[in-house]
């Protein structure tokens, strides 16, 4: 039995779904950075782990990997708007190409504030793969060059997206359509 009642997530992206989706881009992100130099994935925390874990294993290229942790939203599901960094990278990438792997964009605060920090850092280049793109939600132009899925304008929970910091673990992306009771199995 789920620790979650099923009924009340209604799923967008299943688990198979995702896969192929982050086949596909991985794929492409190879060709596209083939014999280019160095490659580092930016993962931002939270949301990003489950989406950067399973992306960089259909990136056929030695890149490195780091993180660094950006917040706005708490425990809120509207953005505070303003973006606080809670943990930086651990290696320079300055001369290094760097792409960062985000499982959202919504209104784009998030990452407009993280491009602007990162290219004060002289990198070779700077591109973004999101999962998931909510053009509804945007309140400041992003260029975004890898995009898993384009949403519309719903609260989405799951494979690193929370709801009240629980639910990144679903393996799943979905909506909660009635948030009484998600939990009834546990104390
Ligand atoms: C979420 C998400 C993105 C950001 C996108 O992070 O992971 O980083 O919001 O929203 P925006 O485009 O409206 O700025 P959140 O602040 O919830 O932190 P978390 O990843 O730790 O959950």
């Amino acid at each position: 039995m789920a620790f979650y009642d099923a009924s009340k997530i209604e799923t967008l992206y299943d688990q198979a779904t995702l896969d192929a989706r982050n086949r596909e881009l991985g794929a492409q992100i190879t060709a596209d950075y083939k014999g280019k130099g160095d490659l580092v994935l930016v993962g931002v925390l939270r949301g990003s782990f489950p989406f950067i874990a399973d992306l960089c294993r259909y990136i056929d290229l030695p890149v490195e990997v780091d993180f660094l942790g950006l917040s706005s939203y708490g425990d809120r599901t509207e953005t505070s708007g303003i973006v606080r960094m809670t943990q930086d990278l651990s290696e320079p990438i300055k001369g290094k190409h760097v792409l960062v792997v985000e499982d959202i964009v919504d209104t784009g605060l998030t990452m407009k504030y993280l491009l602007a920090n990162l290219h004060t850092r002289e990198p070779a280049s700077v591109r973004v793969a999101t999962l998931l793109h909510k053009p509804d939600g945007m309140r400041v132009h992003v260029d975004l060059d890898y995009v898993g899925f384009t949403i519309p304008d719903r609260f989405v929970v799951g494979y690193g997206l929370d709801f009240s910091r629980k639910l990144r673990n679903l393996p799943f992306i979905g909506v909660v359509t009635n948030s009484d009771l998600i939990y009834p199995n546990t104390p």
